[in-house]
C-alpha cells in the first residue's frame, strides 16, 4: 500500500511532535509515505515562558490573531490523509496552529482530503476544538476523526504541574511530589495503537466509525465537568480578550485577568466538580451523552 500522508503540526515543547511521530509509525511500517512538516515561527514564543509572556498571548489566542510563520512548501499536490496536530492555548486553537492553517498551499491540499486531528493538552480542549472544526469546514476538508490526549490528573494538580513545566521548561515532577505534567508517557506510547487502528480505515478508505472506535479505546479525553467549566470560562475569556485588546495599559488588565483565572480555578472549578458528581452524573447521564456526541460530530 503506498498512500501519501501529510503530518503537519507545531510543537513548542516537543510533546505534540512525539505524539505525531508515534501516531504515524504504523503508516510508515505498512509502506506508506509520510511527509512530516513541523512548522516554525518567525519569532518564537519564549520557552520556558515567563508568567508575563504567558498571559500576554491570551487576547490574540481568543481573537484568532495570527503570527508570522517560517514559510514551508509541500511535496505533493494531493494526499490520501492529512494528520493535523494542534493544541489549545487559553481555550482557543493555539496562535501557531491558527497561523499555519492559513498557509495557501496547506489550504489547497486540505480541500476534499481526509483529515485526522491530533491534540495533546492539559485537559481543556473542547472549546478550541469547536473552532478547529469550523476552520476545517471552511477549508472544505473532510474531517474524519480526532484524537485528544490530556493530563489525567485532577484539574487543580495539573494546573500547578503545567505551570512548573511551562515556566521552568522541564516536563518533570514538581518538587518531586507532584506527578509529571502533560500527557503521560504511557498515553503517548499508546498513540501508536491508535495509528494502527487508523491504518485499517485508511486501507479501506472508509472512515465512518473511526472516531467512535477511538473514543471507545480511550483515545479521546472527555470529562463533562471540565467541558461545562471551559464553556463558561471560554465565554468569559472572550470578554476579557476584547477588553484587554482595546486597553492602552495592557499589563494592568492582564494582571487582573490572571487573578480572575486563579479565583475561577480555586472557587468556581471545585464547585462545578461537586455539582457534576452529585447532580449531573447521576441524574443527567442522557444529557451528558448527547453533549459528548455533539462534540464528536465532525464534518
Ligand atoms: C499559552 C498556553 C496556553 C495553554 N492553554 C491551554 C488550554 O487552554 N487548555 C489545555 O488543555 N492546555 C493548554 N495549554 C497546554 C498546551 O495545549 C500543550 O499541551 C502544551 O503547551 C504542550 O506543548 P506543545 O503541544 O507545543 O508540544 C496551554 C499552553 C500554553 C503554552
Amino acid at each position: 500500500m503506498n498512500k501519501k500522508i501529510l503530518a503537519i503540526y507545531y510543537s513548542q515543547t516537543g510533546q505534540l511532535a512525539e505524539m505525531i511521530d508515534r501516531f504515524c509509525e504504523p503508516f510508515l511500517q505498512a509502506g506508506n509515505s509520510v511527509e512530516k512538516v513541523r512548522v516554525e515561527l518567525k519569532n518564537n514564543y519564549p520557552f520556558p515562558w515567563t508568567a508575563k509572556s504567558f498571559f500576554s498571548v491570551m487576547p490574540d489566542c481568543q481573537l484568532g490573531v495570527p503570527t508570522e510563520i517560517v514559510p514551508f512548501s509541500l511535496q505533493e499536490e494531493k494526499y490520501d490523509l492529512i494528520v493535523l496536530g494542534w493544541q489549545p492555548w487559553f481555550l482557543s486553537p493555539s496562535i501557531p496552529f491558527n497561523s499555519f492553517l492559513q498557509n495557501p498551499s496547506l489550504q489547497k491540499v486540505l480541500k476534499n482530503t481526509s483529515v485526522i486531528t491530533v491534540t495533546g493538552c492539559r485537559n481543556m480542549w473542547v472549546n478550541a476544538f469547536e473552532r478547529v472544526k469550523k476552520l476545517l469546514k471552511n477549508s472544505e476538508a473532510n474531517h474524519v476523526a480526532t484524537i485528544a490526549l490530556a493530563d489525567r490528573h485532577l484539574n487543580l494538580i495539573s494546573f500547578f504541574t503545567i505551570f512548573h513545566w511551562l515556566l521552568h521548561g522541564k516536563k518533570d515532577k514538581y518538587l518531586n511530589i507532584f506527578p509529571k505534567p502533560g500527557v503521560a508517557d504511557e498515553d503517548i506510547e499508546r498513540i501508536n495503537f491508535f495509528g494502527e487502528i487508523a491504518l485499517q480505515y485508511l486501507q479501506k478508505n472508509d472512515w465512518k466509525t473511526l472516531t467512535e472506535e477511538l473514543y471507545k479505546e480511550d483515545g479521546i479525553f472527555l470529562k463533562f465537568h471540565l467541558i461545562f467549566m471551559e464553556r463558561k470560562a471560554g465565554a468569559m475569556f472572550r470578554v476579557w480578550a476584547r477588553i484587554i485588546s482595546k486597553r492602552k495599559n495592557k499589563t494592568l488588565w492582564l494582571r487582573l485577568f490572571k487573578y480572575y483565572l486563579i479565583i475561577a480555578l480555586f472557587i468556581f472549578a471545585p464547585i462545578v466538580y461537586v455539582i457534576d458528581l452529585l447532580i449531573f452524573k447521576p441524574f443527567f447521564s442522557k444529557y451528558i451523552q448527547l453533549q459528548k456526541q455533539s462534540i464528536l460530530k465532525l464534518s
